[in-house]
């Protein structure tokens, strides 16, 4: 039998624990389908450096360049806050995601029926809410060179730099995934001030062309990040560069009531990255209390996207909407006294409704 090969980084925080449901997430897809995945771990980020004295250690870059697919928990530790920058968990994450060359990242962010009542807004308006966020993620100003503080530390520089053809490959995984979807896109730029900008709006308007079935229009980034809260079904797929997605995406996370939910995934031309959006959380890490379903829908995006494997993917998706259907919460999405999942027995429950899943379709074949 093919084996997956999968190379997984748990990273910092509550990164091992919610990776760790993911793989029990993963693991339950393949029984139930009949797949086989070779796991193997790999140190990242804070545990990078405290394993090899490298946020991004050699021996996991080259087990990356090997794997299918690449499943990633979170990166970050408050102890390496005054850390030089290539000590720095998150040089360790833009190293990885910069050799990848995973240019595309996709932040789907759809509201759970079960889940209105989760989040600070409105019910009304959040019905029906599935935006997809295509952030572009190797370049702008998280890459851009010169870069660095002046020599006395009193002025510091970044550099946002884009070319065309980083601007279009992006764009088209957008319309494209537009096409599979409501046929709308959303290009989220600051025209009205930046060089850069202005190159996006034009690139992106001429790539458009291509796809006459999508309708294209734009938004400065300042509307866009009050109309997301304000309309956010308006919004089906929503285009823009990597600092300015960023910030968007965690915003999109108050739609649907808690960052723990929301996976990634990051495509370019080889294997892609899969990671939840959250971060390290060291304020909750070791204490079974994270949310592991953003971790466990991003082994959904890993199967879809990653593999090819639509239909386990579905299952997991299904999995997980089913959990909170009937009633299973962690503390972030639970009503403030009630009681409340670990990240372990939610990560059991929906690794069990996967599973499940089986006899159900079982008891329908003819
Ligand atoms: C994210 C994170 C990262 C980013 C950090 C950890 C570097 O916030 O994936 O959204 O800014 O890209
Ligand atoms: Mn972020």
């Amino acid at each position: 039998m093919k084996t997956h090969s999968i190379a997984v980084l748990p990273g910092d925080g509550i990164g091992p624990e919610v990776i760790a449901e993911a793989e029990r997430a993963l693991e339950a897809a393949g029984d139930r389908f009949g797949i086989d995945f070779t796991l193997r771990r790999f140190p990242v980020g804070a545990a990078g450096v405290a394993a090899a004295g490298d946020p991004f250690p050699e021996e996991t870059r080259a087990a990356v360049a090997r794997a299918d697919a690449v499943l990633l928990g979170a990166v970050g530790d408050p102890a390496l806050d005054q850390a030089p920058r290539h000590l720095r968990p998150e040089s360790g994450l833009l190293a990885l995601r910069a050799q990848l060359g995973v240019y595309a990242n996709l932040r789907p962010v759809a509201v759970f029926p079960a889940l209105v009542d989760r989040s600070p807004l409105k019910a009304d308006r959040l019905e029906g809410v599935d935006v997809l966020i295509v952030r572009e993620l190797t370049g702008g100003l998280y890459y851009g060179e010169p870069r660095g503080r002046d020599a006395g530390g009193a002025a510091a520089v970044n550099t946002l730099r884009y070319t065309a053809a980083e601007i279009k490959r992006v764009a088209r995984v957008a319309f494209e995934a537009a096409q599979r979807r409501r046929g709308h896109v959303t290009s989220v730029d600051k025209a009205n001030v930046l060089e850069v900008s202005q190159l996006w709006r034009e690139t992106v308007a001429r790539v458009g062309r291509d796809y006459p079935d999508v309708r294209l229009d734009h938004l400065y980034v300042d509307t866009a990040a009050m109309r997301l809260v304000a309309d956010p079904r308006a919004f089906d797929v929503l285009l823009t560069e990597n600092m300015f997605g960023d910030i968007l995406s965690d915003e999109a996370a108050v739609l649907v009531g808690s960052l723990g939910l929301l996976p990634s995934a990051s495509l370019g031309e080889g294997a892609g990255l899969f990671e939840p959006i959250h971060g390290s959380a060291p304020d909750i890490a070791g204490r079974d209390v994270a949310n592991p379903i953003g971790a466990i829908a991003t082994v959904a995006l890993l199967l879809r996207h990653g593999l090819g494997l639509a239909e386990p993917a579905g299952a997991v998706e299904r999995a997980i909407s089913l959990a909170l259907e009937q009633g299973a919460r962690t503390r972030d999405i639970a009503e403030s006294g009630a009681p409340a999942l670990g990240t372990r027995e939610m990560g059991e429950r929906i690794a069990g409704l996967i599973a499940q899943e089986r006899q159900s379709r079982a008891s329908v074949a003819p």
